[in-house]
C-alpha cells in the first residue's frame, strides 16, 4: 500500500482510551479536559475484537509495527488481553509484527509482568523531568517521579525493551533539566528521546515561543557529555540518534516542528472511537466503526482502508506555518492527541 508520496503503510498506532490520570499542559491541560469534559462512552470504544480486526487487516497489508496509545493506555480494562490477541498476528511472509506501547508509566510497575506474558514487546514511558516540583507542574496531578522510575526499572526487568522515555520540552518549564537528565539516564539500558512541543490538537495554546530546537538540545548536552550522530535504526523514524562518544549509550531527538520528517511518515492512527486518520494533525478521520458495526466484510473494510492510504496526500508538519494560519482562520478543530493517539 503506498499514498500520493510513495510511502509505504508500515505502522498502526492505536488510541485504546481517550482518558487519562494525568493532565499533562501541553497533552490534557486542566481548564479543558477538567471535571465536565465528556470522555466517551464503553459502548463509542472500539472493542477488543473490532480493534484485532483492524489490526489483522493491516497487517495483511503491510503494518508491521502496532503502537498502543491513549490517553493511557493502561487505563483501559484488560489491556493485556488486548495484546495477547495483537500478539497472534503474524506478517503475511510469518514474522512476528512489533507491538509496543507508549504510557505514562503511573501504573506499568503492577502491569509490566502481565504486559511482558502477553506478549508486549515494548514500552515507550514518558517522563518529563526528575525534579518533583517541575514533573509534578507538568503532569498537573502531582504524580512523583519516583513512581514512574520505579515503573522503568520493573519494565526492564521483567524484559520489556528496549525501554525509551519521552520528555517533551516546554520552554521556561523543563529545558532547564535537559542535561540532567541526559546525565541520569547516561549508561542505562534506556533510551532518552526529547521531543519538540507540538501543535497538535486545539487546546494547548502552542506557541513557536514554547518550543526548544532539537539543535539547541543536543548542542547543549554535547557541551557536556560529547556526542556523535548515528543512523537511523529504519527508514521513517520519528528520532534523529546520537551516541556518546565515551560509549555511554544513546539519544534521540523528535524535531516534528524544526525539522519535519512528513516525506517518510508511514504511520496511520486509529482513534478511540474507530476512526482512521492518515495525519496526526487531521481535522476529519474515516469511520471504520461505522462499516464494521453495520456488517461490512474483511475484503470491503480492506478496500476501504486502502483506498483512504492510497489517496493520502498528508504532510502536515512540511507546511506547517502556512497551515497553523489557515486552520485557525477556519476555526476548525484539530484532534486532540489523546484522543487520536500520540
Ligand atoms: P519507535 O517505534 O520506538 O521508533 O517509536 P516512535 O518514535 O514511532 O513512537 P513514539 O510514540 O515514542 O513517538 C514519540 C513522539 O514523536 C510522539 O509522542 C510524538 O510527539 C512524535 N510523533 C510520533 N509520530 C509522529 C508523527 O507521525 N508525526 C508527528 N508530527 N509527530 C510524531
Ligand atoms: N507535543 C509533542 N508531544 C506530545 N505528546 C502529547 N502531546 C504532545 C505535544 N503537544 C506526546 C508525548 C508523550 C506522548 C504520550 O504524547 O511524547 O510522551
Ligand atoms: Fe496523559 Fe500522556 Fe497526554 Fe500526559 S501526554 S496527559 S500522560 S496522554
Ligand atoms: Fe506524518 Fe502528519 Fe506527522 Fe507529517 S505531520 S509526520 S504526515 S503524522
Amino acid at each position: 500500500m503506498i499514498d500520493q508520496f510513495q510511502r509505504p503503510l508500515h505502522d498502526l498506532r492505536i488510541s485504546v482510551t481517550d482518558r487519562c490520570n494525568f493532565r499533562c499542559v501541553y497533552c490534557m491541560p486542566k481548564e479543558v479536559f477538567g471535571k465536565d469534559f465528556a470522555f466517551m462512552e464503553r459502548d463509542e470504544l472500539l472493542s477488543f475484537e473490532e480493534i484485532t480486526r483492524l489490526a489483522r487487516i493491516s497487517v495483511a497489508h503491510g503494518v508491521e509495527k502496532i503502537r498502543l496509545t491513549g490517553g493511557e493506555p493502561l487505563l483501559r480494562k484488560g489491556i493485556e488481553e488486548l495484546v495477547a490477541m495483537l500478539a497472534a498476528l503474524h506478517t503475511p511472509d510469518g514474522r512476528p509484527i512489533d507491538i509496543a506501547m507508549t504510557t505514562n508509566g503511573s501504573v506499568l510497575a503492577l502491569k509490566a509482568q502481565a504486559l511482558k506474558d502477553a506478549g508486549l514487546k515494548r514500552v515507550t514511558v514518558s517522563l518529563d523531568s526528575l525534579d518533583d516540583a517541575t514533573f509534578q507542574a507538568m503532569n498537573d496531578v502531582k504524580f512523583p517521579v519516583a513512581k514512574v522510575l520505579t515503573s522503568l526499572d520493573v519494565a526492564h526487568s521483567v524484559g520489556l525493551g528496549p525501554i525509551k522515555i519521552n520528555m517533551v520540552l516546554k520552554r521556561g518549564q523543563n529545558d532547564k533539566d535537559v542535561v540532567a537528565m541526559a546525565r541520569h539516564f547516561k549508561g542505562t539500558p534506556y533510551i532518552l528521546r526529547f521531543i519538540e512541543y507540538m501543535d497538535v490538537g486545539s487546546s494547548n495554546g502552542w506557541e513557536m515561543a514554547d518550543v526548544v530546537p532539537s539543535n539547541e538540545v543536543v548542542a547543549r548536552i554535547n557541551a557536556e557529555l560529547p556526542l556523535v550522530e548515528v543512523t537511523p535504526n529504519y527508514n521513517g523514524e520519528t528520532s534523529r540518534r546520537w551516541r556518546y562518544r565515551d560509549g555511554g549509550g544513546e539519544i534521540g531527538v523528535i524535531s516534528s516542528v524544526t525539522q519535519s520528517f512528513c516525506h517518510s511518515c508511514s504511520r496511520a492512527r486509529v482513534s478511540t472511537d474507530g476512526k482512521l486518520f492518515t495525519c496526526l494533525f487531521a481535522t476529519e478521520g474515516h469511520d471504520l466503526r461505522a462499516l464494521m458495526r453495520g456488517g461490512c466484510t474483511d475484503e470491503q473494510l480492506a478496500a476501504v482502508m486502502k483506498q483512504i492510504w492510497r489517496e493520502r496526500t498528508d504532510r502536515y508538519s512540511e507546511l506547517r506555518s502556512a497551515e497553523t494560519g489557515r486552520l485557525r482562520a477556519s476555526g476548525k478543530k484539530r484532534i486532540e492527541m489523546s484522543y487520536i493517539g500520540g
